[in-house]
């Protein structure tokens, strides 16, 4: 499939506000995947793709989730409209399977996410129209370096869901992950 049926797809489901937001992470995903050397068609199509079902109900994306037989972990209300299209993007669209892990995990991230998947899950938390106290400053270091914008970028939002006056408590794929980004940093860093 290619990344511009998977827009003019987005552009007759999604509300505006929706739009503007997929659009937004297109425009990122691509920025970045030319900054890190990742293949810029690739992330734009896994950016298109990636809230086309959000505004679906939950009922039909549990029922889809049922019959593609998806694991627990990645039934949770919240991560449906992600995993369900990244299932859907393997078996019926053709994409490749880093597209589709990338779409699947977007909300969440997990250990071993791959570059695809990286990319798409800082632009759609750092994508142009995002508004929050420090994004300014996790879009400066995720354009500077990967993998020290995403571990910032993934810690900031764990102190986010946790720190707010109703917190919510972080996936355990998450919390796996950050501690993965976690290692894989310091490595880096004392490469320098
Ligand atoms: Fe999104």
């Amino acid at each position: 499939m290619e990344q511009r049926e998977a827009r003019k797809w987005a552009e007759a489901r999604l509300s505006p506000h929706r739009l503007a937001h997929v659009a937004g992470v297109a425009a990122m995903a691509d920025e970045l995947a030319q900054r890190f050397d990742a293949d810029a068609k690739t992330c734009r199509l896994a950016a298109w793709l990636h809230d086309l079902l959000k505004e679906e109900s939950e009922a039909d994306l549990a029922a889809e989730a049922a019959r593609r037989d998806l694991p627990e972990p990645l039934c949770l209300p919240f991560l449906l409209h992600a995993s369900v299209m990244g299932a859907r993007s393997q078996a019926e669209l053709g994409v490749e399977d880093e597209v589709a892990e990338a779409i699947s995990y977007h909300p969440i991230g997990r250990p071993g996410l791959g570059k695809i998947g990286q990319i798409l899950y800082l632009a759609d938390k750092l994508e142009p129209g995002r508004q929050y106290d420090g994004v300014e400053e996790l879009r400066a270091l995720a354009r500077s370096d990967l993998a020290s914008g995403l571990f910032a970028t993934v810690q900031a939002i764990c102190d986010f869901q946790t720190g707010r006056p109703d917190p919510s408590p972080v996936h355990p794929l998450t919390e796996q992950w950050l501690i993965e980004l976690r290692g894989g940093r310091t490595r880096s860093q004392r490469t320098f």
